[in-house]
């Protein structure tokens, strides 16, 4: 079997780049066969992937519940100890009486799709009004009853995430994070290092723009596509941002890689604690992605592309509130 490098979220051991899986169910139009998924997921465990993002909202336009985690655990039961399984709840209130029951309710319907008695990482999707310190108590209770390894919390900030930690230490932080969602850099991932917490990049790749592929003429799905809203992705600033994809183009020709391996190797180079989870549909271009762990780069090359990118304007900006 094949063995990706491995890296850790404070005392979880993951493969040094992930696998997001919302895609089989939402987000990036139509969604492949059951049966395509679940080879896809386990073709990446046989090339080492050890590591599976999913979250309760993620079904087909977002309606209902469960349809990615069913997928996940139909496809992983049978290697559940070899892997690392993050999903998320979304709260809305503090529902049947106190957090800690309320968060436990959303578990217990996940671990059931999921086909498992613990959930490795367990992390808020959103905040939504309920105080960070009541969540992170009842994650620890959660800790405590051995429901769940540790928990996370996604699209926050540095005032957020130090309530939070100091009641209960987090796990890994979620946010959005790639050359050109760089909000992160500031405060959070810095405080993530001191802190001994994992940094996992959603859209890593930047919805595709940075694999390269995408043109001002991609059209979109009509149907439950995210990249008919994410910022860099209008039509003028995807033409905005050709100055970045030809960049990233010619330094990947040059180390025999593909532009979106090398948007994953910037940032894995650029921070020990980060654990990037690209998202793709395509099982070869899972593979791929997953192979940039093995693409390293000089520290005179990553001086090279990160000088580069500093130079460049990014067209589009999504940071951390709103959605
Ligand atoms: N916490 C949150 O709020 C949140 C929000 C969004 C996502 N996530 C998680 O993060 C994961 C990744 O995020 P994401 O899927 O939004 O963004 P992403 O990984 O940046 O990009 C996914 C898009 O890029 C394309 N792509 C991926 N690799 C490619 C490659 N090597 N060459 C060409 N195109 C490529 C995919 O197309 P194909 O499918 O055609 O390959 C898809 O359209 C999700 O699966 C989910 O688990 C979390």
């Amino acid at each position: 079997m094949f063995v990706l490098e491995k890296r850790k979220l404070r005392d979880i051991e993951v493969s040094k780049v992930g696998m997001g899986c919302m895609a089989f169910s939402h987000g990036y139009g139509q969604i492949p066969s059951e049966n395509y998924s679940i080879e896809a997921i386990r073709n990446a465990y046989d090339h080492g992937c050890t590591f599976f993002d999913t979250a309760e909202v993620y079904s087909p336009n977002l309606s209902g519940i469960g349809h990615n985690e069913l997928i996940v655990g139909k496809a992983l039961e049978d290697v559940r100890e070899n892997v690392v399984i993050a999903t998320k709840l979304m709260l809305h209130g503090f529902g049947i009486g106190s957090v800690y029951k309320t968060i436990r309710s959303h578990l217990e319907g996940s671990l059931n799709r999921l086909r498992t008695d613990y959930v490795d990482i367990y992390y808020l999707h959103r905040m939504s009004g309920v105080p960070v310190e009541k969540v992170a108590e009842a994650m620890g209770k959660l800790i405590d009853d051995g429901l769940i390894r540790g928990w996370g919390l996604s699209q926050v900030d540095v005032d957020v995430i130090d309530r939070a930690q100091n009641v209960t230490p987090l796990a890994a932080i979620q946010n959005i994070y790639s050359m050109v969602e760089r909000d992160s850099e500031r405060e959070i991932i810095p405080y993530c290092m001191e802190n001994n917490i994992g940094f996992v990049p959603f859209s890593p790749i930047a919805s595709g723009l940075l694999s390269g592929k995408i043109t001002p003429q991609t059209q979109f799905e009509r149907n439950d596509d995210v990249r008919n809203w994410v910022p860099q992705l209008s039509r003028s600033n995807i033409a905005g941002n050709q100055p970045i994809v030809e960049m990233l183009k010619s330094f990947a020709e040059k180390k025999k890689a593909t532009p979106a391996q090398i948007s994953l190797a910037w940032m894995l180079h650029k921070y020990p604690n980060v654990v990037p989870i690209p998202g793709s549909k395509n099982k070869e271009r899972i593979i791929e992605n997953l192979d940039s762990a093995n693409v390293e780069l000089t520290d005179t090359e990553f001086t090279e592309l990160e000088e580069a990118l500093n130079g460049l304007k990014v067209y589009g900006h999504r940071g951390l509130g709103g959605f």
